[in-house]
């Protein structure tokens, strides 16, 4: 299922009085999301892509630095990405058609650098909720290939961008199962 624009749901107003169908929708596209590691033929079309990377930019982003980069792997690139992970690693990237390189451009500030990796991350996040709220499958992953230098040079990744994930886009096959979550009481504690 793709939405368009003009089907998105509409009227969705936060707070107290957001109906609990809007609520419950939320939580659920939340809890259903699942990395996917295997996907249809088809690259998800450019103007979905847009789409998702359009969202990105709503991340939450302390001093409004636009940190995030993403950039969308072509044939030419994909080839010379794929020589530069060699023969084991090759093969994994061709899960998907639609690989998504994202990055965080760093100040040299450690403070700011760690605000814009953090925002960064949040907008990568965007655009996994975006694509499974479109019935997309995606996958954050982190390829070994990307932390060479000749990975980074085949995608043109230029010093002072930190690589955060190649993110698979495409359509499902098959339901991944949810991997297990540490329950709340586990990680939430009241301070006095
Ligand atoms: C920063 C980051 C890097 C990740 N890199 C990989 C990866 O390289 N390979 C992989 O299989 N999964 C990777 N994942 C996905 C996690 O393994 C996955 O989110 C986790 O197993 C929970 O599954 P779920 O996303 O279906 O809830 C990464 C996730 C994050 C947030």
């Amino acid at each position: 299922m793709h939405l368009s624009v003009a089907d998105r749901p509409r009227g969705f107003k936060p707070g107290p009085d957001a109906s609990v169908r809007h609520v419950e929708a939320f939580a659920d596209l939340i809890r259903s999301r699942r990395t996917h590691k295997s996907f249809g033929p088809d690259p998800v079309p450019r103007e979905t892509i847009d789409e998702l990377l359009e969202l990105a930019r709503w991340a939450p982003n302390h001093h409004r630095t636009n940190p995030w980069r993403f950039r969308i792997v072509g044939a030419e690139t994909f080839a010379r990405l794929q020589e530069a992970a060699g023969p084991s690693e090759a093969p994994k990237l061709e899960r998907a058609r639609t690989l998504v390189l994202a990055s965080c451009v760093l100040s040299g500030d450690l403070q700011q650098d760690e605000e814009d990796i953090c925002a960064t991350a949040c907008a990568i996040y965007t655009v996994l909720l975006g694509a499974h709220a479109r019935g997309l499958a995606a996958y954050w992953r982190t390829p070994r290939v990307l932390r060479t230098k000749a990975g980074r040079d085949a995608v043109g990744l230029p010093e002072g961008e930190r690589f955060l994930g190649l993110i698979h886009l495409g359509s499902p096959r098959g339901e991944p199962s949810a991997p297990e979550r540490a329950p709340l009481d586990a990680y939430r504690f009241y301070l006095p």
